[in-house]
């Protein structure tokens, strides 16, 4: 079976600096994958590669077996590959519900009608626990509830392949629990494919069966949590030649 999403020899330089330097990775249907790497290590420009933002450099990206470098952010949400930003941003005087409309009749889902559109989106709140806040303005969100948002707006696109940049940057312990949860609650009742860029190292662990490791925009580690945690460059990067 040939993956889902394929990166080869993927760069992006900005002037003089190199962000990313001939990454290759594969993501396989269904999987969840980690994206970890200190700060500037290149992860939200990955993203931004992937989902059509910025251009790369050098190298190819696929999806689902089809070249999408060169095709805009919204193509590329119509293929099935969705993104959240770092800095959550959604629209504050709509709606929560709002907030996925367009998505839900643009994206891939197509749901042209309101009424089909909305139905989809409720049933998306649900999955990720925000069904009680549907009809609220998204202003009124906590940062935790905000970051679900971000998601929810990916998942009501009817994406198959999810960008998740930080959903966990800033919530506390149990909302990082819960937030697990939610992401492989979406995994295995939606079929969804993640990959997920987080600081937080153990959240990373416990969620993906794989994890990436870049650094200074190079892919130095890619392997099972328990081979990421065992690998010599990684425990130097992370904690120091001693380590
Ligand atoms: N649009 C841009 N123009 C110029 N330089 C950029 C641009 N975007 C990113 N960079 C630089 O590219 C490098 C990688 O940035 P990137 O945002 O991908 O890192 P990151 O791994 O997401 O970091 P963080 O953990 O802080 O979010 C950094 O040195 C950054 O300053
Ligand atoms: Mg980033």
């Amino acid at each position: 079976m040939s993956a889902l999403l394929s990166v080869r020899g993927l760069g992006k330089r900005f002037g003089g600096l190199t962000a990313l330097d001939n990454v290759s990775f594969d993501v396989d249907a269904g999987q969840i994958v980690g994206v970890m790497g200190a700060n500037g290590a290149g992860k939200t420009t990955l993203f931004s590669l992937i989902a059509g933002n910025t251009r790369p450099s050098a190298g190819r990206i696929e999806f689902d077996g089809m070249p999408i470098v060169g095709l805009r952010p919204d193509q590329i949400c119509r293929l099935g590959v969705a993104r959240t930003f770092q800095i959550v941003k959604p629209f504050p005087s709509l709606t929560v519900l709002e907030n996925l409309r367009t998505g839900a009749m643009f994206g891939r889902a197509q749901l042209r009608r309101v009424a089909d559109a909305d139905a989809a989106s409720r049933r998306v709140l649900e999955d990720v626990g925000l069904e009680d806040v549907a009809d609220r303005p998204a202003s009124a969100l906590t940062l935790s509830g905000q970051k679900r948002l971000e998601i929810a707006r990916c998942v009501a696109t009817g994406a198959q392949l999810l960008l998740l940049d930080e959903v966990m940057a800033g919530l506390t312990p149990t909302e990082v629990a819960q937030m697990l949860a939610t992401l492989r609650r979406l995994q295995q009742s939606r079929g969804l494919t993640l990959l997920v860029i987080e600081h937080v190292m153990r959240a990373l662990m416990e969620l993906c069966g794989r994890i990436v490791v870049l650094h200074h925009g190079e892919l130095i580690a890619e392997g099972s949590p328990a081979e990421i945690g065992d690998n010599a460059k990684v425990l130097s990067v992370y904690f120091g030649a001693h380590a």
